[in-house]
């Protein structure tokens, strides 16, 4: 028998560091070309555009950011038509990449981390923020909209992603306001008629924290504006709907903003995981006609720590919330490195389905994917509505914590999984469910990923089959993209 320490050395890892930080290397240029080099036949039916966001530098000009979530937004944009495939990609010309390209340094610190040089006498008392656009891409209202949550979106041209301004819709976001990086897309409304509409928050924390929701309908107009305080410091970076709830996790975190004003650290710096606190869940129904909203329901649940959900559905006098949950929230520490994240020391991301019962206030909370994941997807008809098959990035191995390198598809209703792997030289992101047009069963479509090929130091794009995940098609890029964040299938097509 091994000793203990035997095993552990003689256990492969299904990547190596230097593999990954391939992936987390700056792409400085902008690409426009017919994709030629492909593994088997884009399916004809696949017509549409696919917009995905993300940092794409992470220095500016050689100065180093401190962490990705600070990296200005690119936006790639893939485009599927009469079985031939598109690729470009353009920065967003947000304020901030345009002075610090000019100037060629860093002009701004980064909400995460990222320093001026000149140590703490650069930085201290200095709360300018870069809005840089690089969490989310939505095409809504005839409008191509960056977003990063804690400023206006970006507007940018389908055709050129030239960025055209800030978005404000009609007066209903001021200058400056937050606008979140996750909306969710209501099939069909019963409050406008079973049309489809758009759902999204924001959020102004504090000692008590508002949360606005936005609501708009296929025209890009906000059609219901609401807003509620909560108790406590909010870190909430995405939330859940249903046909009547927005459902809210609020981490237990403190912020202590001191080190911030004083240069020392960046504002995420200065969040504190709290383990022996509860998760609070803050459910506010959806307002209707009228302009009286009725008051959050605050339910609580163990400590825990959430950025995405998967989904949320009403059944039976329950809501049903799905969500990838961490056991703690790893800090953001000054001397760190990103790049040199050890991946085995951190706690994996596990899919839970919470069930809440607000007339008895009990939640009780079921894990249903102990495999780490992330970048939950779905059949867009099923959103806010009971549904059976999910999509996510997952490791290669079972257990423990790794990078991403694997889709793995979920069967909620028999509990059964599928799973591809690009293990050990590929690593991938956000999967995208795309459905195939005029069919009705929840997996007949695609799952577009974008994967990273450390082999050649380029990216691929897969599509596969989401019944089964077989690969039916790879597009090689001339390039790699770095680890984007998230992302939009429309069925336009736009080159
Ligand atoms: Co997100």
């Amino acid at each position: 028998m091994p000793t203990q320490e035997q095993k552990s050395i003689s256990t492969v890892k299904s990547y190596t560091r230097a593999d990954w930080q391939g992936g987390y290397t700056s792409l400085k240029e902008e690409y426009d070309y017919w994709i030629d080099d492909i593994e088997g036949e884009i399916p004809p039916e696949l017509e549409g555009t696919l917009f995905r966001n993300g940092p794409g530098l992470f220095d500016i000009n050689g100065q180093k950011i401190h962490h990705p979530f600070d990296g200005d937004g690119m936006i790639s944009r893939i485009t599927f038509t009469h079985g031939k495939a598109h690729y470009s990609n353009r920065f967003v010309r947000t304020e901030g990449y345009v002075q610090e390209q000019k100037a060629g340094k860093i002009l701004y610190r980064g909400v995460f981390g990222t320093q001026k040089n000149g140590g703490v006498f650069a930085n201290i008392f200095d709360f300018k923020m870069k809005n840089i656009a690089n969490t989310n891409i939505i095409y809504w209202g005839g409008k191509l909209l960056a977003l990063w949550e804690a400023a206006e979106p970006h507007i940018l041209d389908t055709y050129t992603l030239e960025t055209l301004g800030k978005e404000y819709f009609h007066g209903a976001l001021s200058e400056g306001e937050a606008f979140g990086a996750h909306p969710h897309f209501e099939p069909k409304c019963v409050m406008d008629n079973g049309n489809p509409c758009m759902v999204n928050f924001s959020i102004k924390p504090g000692l008590l924290t508002t949360i606005t929701i936005f609501e708009l309908d296929t025209s890009g107009k906000v059609i219901r504006k609401y807003a509620h305080q909560v108790p406590g410091f909010c870190f909430i970076h995405d939330f859940a709907i249903t046909e009547n709830y927005c459902i809210f996790f609020q981490n237990p975190v403190q912020f202590n903003p001191l080190p911030f004003a004083l240069g020392i650290r960046g504002a995420g710096e200065c969040i504190k995981f709290e383990a022996n606190q509860p998760t609070r869940i803050i459910v506010i129904p959806r307002q209707g006609n009228s302009t009286m909203v009725d008051k959050p329901e605050i339910l609580e649940i163990q400590s825990g720590f959430v950025f995405h959900h998967a989904n949320a559905f009403e059944k039976n006098g329950n809501i049903i919330v799905d969500s990838i949950c961490y056991e703690n929230l790893p800090e953001v520490e000054p001397n760190s490195d990103f790049r040199h994240t050890n991946f085995e020391a951190l706690k994996p991301g596990q899919l839970w389905r919470f069930s809440l019962n607000l007339a008895d206030r009990i939640v009780n909370r079921e894990l249903i994917e102990s495999r780490s994941c992330e970048f939950p997807s779905l059949h867009p008809n099923k959103v806010g509505r009971e549904y059976r098959f999910l999509y996510m990035s997952a490791a290669h191995e079972e257990t423990g914590n790794a990078p991403l390198q694997a889709f793995v598809k979920v069967d909620l209703e028999t509990g059964k999984r599928i799973l591809w792997s690009a293990a050990p030289k590929g690593f991938t992101s956000e999967p995208i469910f795309v459905p195939r047009a005029n069919t009705s069963g929840e997996d007949d479509g695609w799952v577009l990923g974008l994967i990273y090929d450390a082999q050649y130091h380029r990216s691929d794009i897969v599509i596969l089959d989401a019944k089964d995940l077989t690969v039916v098609t790879k597009l090689h890029l001339k390039h790699h993209v770095p680890y984007g964040l998230h992302g939009n299938f429309v069925d336009e097509v736009f080159i």
